[in-house]
């Protein structure tokens, strides 16, 4: 791992695992993304021309959608959103949510080379961050034991991506590998600046509007008073049954 990412994320990590409440997101958006990758998997399973790698596939989406269910089980224990929770196993949504464009598959899209490339890439830096989680002993003791059951098949997931890429180069597509690694950790750094600065965006404009308001609006306090008797509570609302409502249609 490199020394700078390494450094970034354990201070994002230090952070976010002791903010109260971000340790059930953080596990749901887990869970949400281990069932998008076993999607991922099931149309390369669907697509693949080679009946080994077919195989590989699969059982790599039954992985994704054991840690899927593995991570919701965790996050409700932690209080997680029941809701958005449930959401990580829904298919509905999963679809345009991740990966497939217009109808088509990342595989279908990014072809055998570039998809194996992408899993590699992913795959590995998801080791390295859970690595962090478990070595600054930041989770609650059951999510570390689960992660760490995780682990032992995302070694698996980054060893036969890398031996896939490693069979191209041997056959001589030594350049070809290397621009699909390229595009792919371009495109993932791409994709994080932009989900950055749509954070950041929300933020700083929510502080603009509220410097604005208070600036703009704020002096005219003084001048304002409430009306005489000040708030009220509501008038009852009168009985309404179902034949009363369907006379006034
Ligand atoms: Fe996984
Ligand atoms: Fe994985």
């Amino acid at each position: 791992m490199g020394y700078l990412r390494k450094a970034m994320l354990t201070v994002a990590s230090e952070v976010a695992w002791r903010l109260p409440g971000w340790p059930a997101r953080f596990v749901t958006s887990f869970a949400d993304s281990e069932r998008a990758s076993g999607i991922d998997m099931l149309a390369a399973a669907e697509h693949t021309e080679r009946g080994d790698l077919r195989r590989k596939y699969f059982l790599h989406a039954l992985d994704e959608s054991k840690h899927a269910a593995l991570f919701l089980s965790r996050a409700m224990a932690l209080g997680g959103n029941k809701e958005r929770a449930r959401a990580a196993l829904d298919d509905s949504g999963t679809l345009q949510r991740h990966g497939t464009v217009e109808g088509r598959s990342m595989f279908e899209r990014l072809g055998e080379m570039e998809f194996l490339a992408f899993v590699w890439v992913a795959e590995a830096d998801a080791v390295e961050q859970f690595g962090v989680y478990l070595e600054r002993q930041l989770p609650d003791p059951e999510t570390h034991a689960t992660l760490q059951a995780i682990l032992k098949d995302e070694h698996f997931h980054v060893s036969y991506s890398r031996q896939e890429l490693d069979r191209f180069r041997k056959q001589g597509q030594v350049a070809e590998v290397e621009w699909s690694l390229f595009r792919v950790r371009r495109d993932r750094w791409l994709g994080a600046w932009l989900r950055f600065s749509r954070e950041f965006g929300v933020i700083v404009s929510g502080l603009w509007l509220g410097l604005a308001y208070a600036a703009m609006l704020g002096p005219f306090r003084g001048l304002a008073a409430l009306e005489p008797g000040g708030w009220r509570p509501p008038l009852p609302r009168p009985a309404c049954s179902l034949a009363t409502a369907r006379s006034q249609a």
